[in-house]
C-alpha cells in the first residue's frame, strides 16, 4: 500500500495521470477501470494532454466504468456515460466498442448486473482501476453497510449521496434514486487500484481509512486488504 500527500488537486490529477501512463507505457491493450465525480476531471484533462503528446494511445485499450445511473437516459447530460464521453472518451482514440459502463435503461437490470461483471471477466480483469471516495467513505456506489462480497448489483442511494450528486441536476428531485454498481468484491478483483481524495472535504473520509480500521460501516476500508493500493489524497488546510 503506498500513501502519496499532494499539496494540490493539480498534483493529484498529475500523479493519478502518470500511473495511468505507466501502466499503458508497459501494456498497450490494458483494461481500464474508470470512475466520474469532481475529484477524476483534472486526471481527464492530465491524461488526453497525454494521449495528445503522443505518449500513450488507447487504440487497444478497453475500459469498465464503476456506475451509472438507473432510469436517466444515457445522452442526458447528467448520466455517466455523457460525463465520460464529454471528459474523456471523445478526446482520445478508443473506440465505442471498447468502453463500457452498466446500462442504467436495461430491460432486465439484474441481467445487466450479472452481463457487466462477466464481460469484465472475459475482458481478462481490470488491470488498473481509478476511484474517488463519497464523504462516508462509499466507493463508487456502495453505501456504508454494502457487503464486502457484494458484486455489480442495483443499489438504492443514500440522501447525503443524492444531495452530493444534486451539483449535476437541475434539481434535488431529478437526482435518480437507484443505481447500478460495481461491488466490493469486483473492486477487490482489480489488479492494481488507485484512490484519489482532494479537499477539506475528504479530509475525515481519508482519517478513517488511514485509521486502519476494516468494517462494512466505511465501505472503502475493504481496499485496506487490497495487495495494490495507492492513496492519493491532500487538502488545502
Ligand atoms: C463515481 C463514483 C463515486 C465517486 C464519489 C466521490 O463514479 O463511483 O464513488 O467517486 O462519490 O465523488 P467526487 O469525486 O465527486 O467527490
Amino acid at each position: 500500500m503506498k500513501w502519496i500527500k499532494v499539496s494540490s488537486y493539480e498534483e493529484m490529477s498529475k500523479v493519478a495521470c502518470s500511473i495511468f501512463v505507466k501502466q499503458l507505457q508497459h501494456k498497450s491493450n490494458s483494461v481500464l477501470g474508470f470512475a466520474t465525480g469532481g475529484s477524476p476531471v483534472g486526471f481527464y484533462k492530465e491524461i488526453v494532454k497525454s494521449y495528445q503528446a503522443g505518449e500513450i494511445s488507447f487504440d487497444h485499450v478497453r475500459s469498465f466504468n464503476l456506475d451509472e445511473y438507473i432510469g436517466i437516459p444515457s445522452n442526458s447530460p447528467a448520466s455517466y456515460y455523457s460525463y465520460m464521453v464529454e471528459n474523456f472518451f471523445q478526446h482520445v482514440n478508443i473506440s465505442k466498442e471498447n468502453y463500457h459502463l452498466p446500462d442504467g435503461n436495461a430491460i432486465d437490470l439484474k441481467e445487466e448486473c450479472v452481463r457487466y461483471d462477466k464481460s469484465i471477466e472475459e475482458s481478462g480483469g481490470i488491470d488498473l482501476q481509478l476511484l474517488g471516495i463519497g464523504v462516508n467513505g462509499h466507493i463508487a456506489f456502495n453505501e456504508p453497510g454494502t457487503s464486502f462480497a457484494s458484486l455489480t448489483n442495483i443499489v438504492n442511494l443514500t440522501e447525503s449521496t443524492r444531495i452530493e450528486n444534486a451539483r449535476y441536476f437541475e434539481n434535488i428531485a431529478d437526482v435518480p434514486t437507484q443505481a447500478i454498481t460495481m461491488g466490493i468484491q469486483s473492486i477487490m478483483n482489480t489488479k492494481k487500484i488507485v484512490l484519489t481524495a482532494f479537499g477539506d472535504k475528504k479530509v475525515a473520509a481519508i482519517d478513517q481509512l488511514y485509521s486502519g480500521k476494516i468494517t462494512e460501516d466505511y465501505p472503502a476500508s475493504q481496499l485496506l486488504m487490497h495487495p495494490n493500493l495507492t492513496v492519493i489524497y491532500g487538502s488545502e488546510g
